[in-house]
């Protein structure tokens, strides 16, 4: 094997040659490399020493032109003889997802050659069974293409006059709103941290739900703000129930309270805001989070019923969850008043006795869509229908 670098320095690209020359070549074969550029000789000598091949180097007498006989050695491909592919064992498939990603793949591409040795990350999320959705990557694409833009999208300027006492029940359903989301935004992202990146799929669908969460925060808040400079109320309830979410431990059980529970029982309550919003901007921004919610649900359902397929004894588990987090609340007011009474009189439009009944049944009629909803939710995962209603019943008082 003959390289000709020419006039091509070494540390100029000259390398690049030699390194493809020497990488043809069995260990204990040599290539010759010649060239007349400067200090082609001292370059080439400090490179194989640091790769551990072996030089010579021949003068051509009376010119600045050598060549050197290089003999290649066994470091590099002893480097990567205990190298292996981030891929799923014995599959056929070059990016087939692993059962146990071991830590050491770290954060290598799926499917990237990883050298042997790599430092451990501390992930704890290193289980298919736990994560793991086959619609994931769909789900991914889905949101992406679905992305909308709160400066574009919602009619900002559309004039409205509101009666205070309506304005000041958006404003308090707004910042109730704001603070669930902000639940559900953390609770991805706490995971996202602890989720091994073999799983890419799964931390990319988390990633996009989190940047979801913060455009629901932003057009809320922008929304309560539009007429008024102080926002609504925040309970010790609503709080307490939030905080049973964000701090359970377990993503497999977190996705189920959160995606499956809260976020299913939010779509009804979206849908039925958007339904009486007394203003275009509350309609939008509330029927926009609606669809970006549809796909949470989807996607804790889509894990959460493979996972079960798998692994049947997991569902008591999640049973025992909602009783848990049922009895953790059971001294709280779970929603708050002011929420309830908003919701009302949003549904009302009005003081108008006739409105008022028709608003108090609207909402009547929301809990039990919820609950239906909640229900049904539970069915597909493969809980019996008396089971699922009894669950159901347990679900927190504030919704999320
Ligand atoms: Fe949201
Ligand atoms: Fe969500």
């Amino acid at each position: 094997m003959q390289v000709d670098l020419g006039s091509l320095a070494f540390v100029d690209g000259g390398y690049l040659l030699v390194k493809r020359a020497i990488r043809r070549v069995a260990v204990g074969e040599s290539i010759s490399v010649a060239g007349e550029a400067e200090d082609l000789e001292v370059d080439l000598r400090a490179w194989c020493r640091a790769e551990g091949h072996r030089f010579e180097w021949q003068a051509a007498a009376g010119s600045a032109r050598g060549q050197a006989r290089i003999l290649a050695g066994a470091a590099e491909s002893e480097r990567w003889a205990g190298a292996h592919r981030t891929t799923g064992e014995g599959e056929a498939d070059e990016d087939a997802v692993a059962e146990h990603p071991p830590r050491s793949w770290g954060l290598a591409a799926r499917g990237a050659t990883i050298e042997a040795g790599t430092p451990d990350f501390d992930f704890q999320l290193t289980d298919k069974i736990e994560v793991w959705s086959d619609d994931a990557a769909r789900i991914y694409q889905q949101a992406v293409a679905a992305q909308w833009d709160p400066e574009t999208a919602i009619p900002w300027n559309a004039s409205f006059e509101l009666s205070d006492d309506l304005e000041d029940a958006v404003v308090q359903v707004m910042t109730y709103l704001i603070e669930n989301e902000t639940a559900a935004l953390i609770v991805p992202s706490r995971f996202i941290a602890q989720l091994h990146p073999h799983f890419r799929e799964v931390m990319q669908v988390l990633a996009v739900q989190a940047a979801d969460e913060a455009r629901h925060i932003e057009v809320f808040t922008r929304r309560a703000r539009l007429k008024r400079s102080q926002l609504g109320r925040s309970t010790i309830g609503g709080q307490t129930s939030l905080k049973t979410l964000v701090e359970e431990p377990e993503f497999a059980i977190a996705s189920f309270l959160l995606s499956v529970l809260g976020e299913g029982t939010f779509l009804s309550l979206l849908w039925f805001i958007e339904r009486y919003a007394p203003d275009p901007v509350t309609a939008t921004v509330t029927r926009l989070a609606a669809q970006d919610e549809a796909r949470h649900v989807a996607f804790g359902l889509a894990h959460l019923s493979q996972h079960l397929a798998r692994e049947p004894g997991f569902r008591p588990r999640l049973a025992d969850a909602v009783r848990r987090r049922h009895d953790a609340l059971r001294h709280t007011a779970g929603l708050n008043d002011e929420v309830f009474d908003a919701l009302l009189l949003m549904a009302a439009g009005s003081w108008e006795h006739e409105a008022l009944r028709q608003g108090s049944r609207r909402v009547l009629q929301l809990i039990q869509d919820m609950d239906e909803g909640r229900r049904k939710r539970l069915v597909r995962l493969g809980f019996p229908e008396a089971e699922a209603a009894a669950l159901s019943a347990l679900h927190t008082r504030n919704f999320m």
